[in-house]
């Protein structure tokens, strides 16, 4: 019986969308109001689902503390009030799009939950704009 559990958390960063290698007016055309070079901010949801057969013991998936925790000292302490372009390492040549950040979490995710689980993330640029990665 493989159930899956999910937990919301919240971060607010800046970004600019831009390639170093066009011109501005090719970025401007291609990012629009994301290629702004004083950068902007979202107010990201981020909503993390782990799959997994029912501990018979606890009866639990997942210690949802144990995600709760994982999601703030991997992502949070990372992401929040952060520029991502400027402060965090992996978008220093990768634009810090909602589909690369969603990679980038799931990869900091991966390691740390049991390989038997699986795990979607799920994350909101706007309340209108989200993205889905789970690793494929
Ligand atoms: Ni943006």
């Amino acid at each position: 019986m493989r159930v899956k559990v999910s937990r919301q958390a919240h971060f607010n960063a800046a970004h600019r969308l831009y390639r170093a290698d066009w011109s501005f007016e090719k970025n401007q055309e291609i990012f629009g109001l994301c290629n702004n070079p004083n950068y902007h901010g979202h107010n990201y949801e981020l909503i993390v689902s782990v799959t997994g057969e029912i501990d018979p013991i606890t009866g639990y998936v997942m210690d949802m503390k144990v995600l709760k925790d994982l999601i703030k000292s991997e992502v949070e302490n990372a992401f929040d009030h952060k520029n991502l372009n400027l402060e965090v390492p992996e978008f220093k040549e990768m634009n810090p799009t909602a589909e690369n950040i969603a990679v980038v979490i799931y990869h900091k995710l991966r390691p740390h939950i049991e390989a038997d689980k699986d795990i979607e993330v799920v994350l909101y640029e706007t309340p209108r704009n989200f993205v889905t990665y789970s690793g494929n």
